[in-house]
């Protein structure tokens, strides 16, 4: 048996980038959620995944919508990762962001490094999380800058180590 807490520190040694994944509520308001369980899967078709744990509100809405926007964060934006970490209710600080509008209604979060615009194409439950397998269908770039980095559950900057 794994003990929980050595599995949870090792996989922490895993350096990622951060991404928002967007969605539309009940409401069809944008939401927000930051997650680093984000991977390419292959060229062609362009895919995508991320995992989701089903106690978020981002699994509801992306169960009912079949769509999300990944946008993967630069260095600047680590109080808006920090941000959709909380659940909505402790969002409490007064926090500049914009949405423009995907092709497919999926909200972007303006200013981020790259957005891709995602349709649903397979979904597999595993425990209390859900594999969601994303085909791109849109994608924005914005000039090149440095990336927001998670690393042993901190945020990280490779140049200040
Ligand atoms: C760096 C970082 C990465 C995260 N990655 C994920 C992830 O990949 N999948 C996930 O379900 N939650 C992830 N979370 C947790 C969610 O951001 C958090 O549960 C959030 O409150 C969910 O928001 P929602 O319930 O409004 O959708 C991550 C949190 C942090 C700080």
């Amino acid at each position: 048996m794994l003990d929980n807490d050595e599995f949870r520190s090792a996989l922490s040694q895993f350096a990622t980038g951060v991404t928002v994944i967007t969605t539309l509520d009940d409401e069809g308001q944008p939401h927000s959620m930051t997650a680093n369980a984000f991977s390419s899967i292959c060229l062609d078709p362009p895919t995508v995944m991320v995992c989701i744990a089903h106690g978020t509100h981002t699994f509801g809405y992306l169960e009912k919508t079949g769509r999300f926007g990944v946008n993967i964060l630069n260095r600047e934006q680590q109080d808006l990762g920090a941000y959709f970490a909380k659940k909505p209710e402790n969002r409490t600080e007064d926090l500049e962001y914009h949405y423009s509008k995907a092709e497919n209604g999926v909200p972007i979060l303006d200013g981020s490094m790259v957005f891709f615009g995602c349709e649903v194409l397979g979904a597999h439950v595993y425990g209390d999380h859900t594999i969601y397998v994303g085909e791109v269908k849109e994608m924005r770039q914005n000039e090149s800058g440095a990336p927001l980095m998670f690393f042993a559950s901190r945020w990280y900057n490779p140049s200040e180590e």
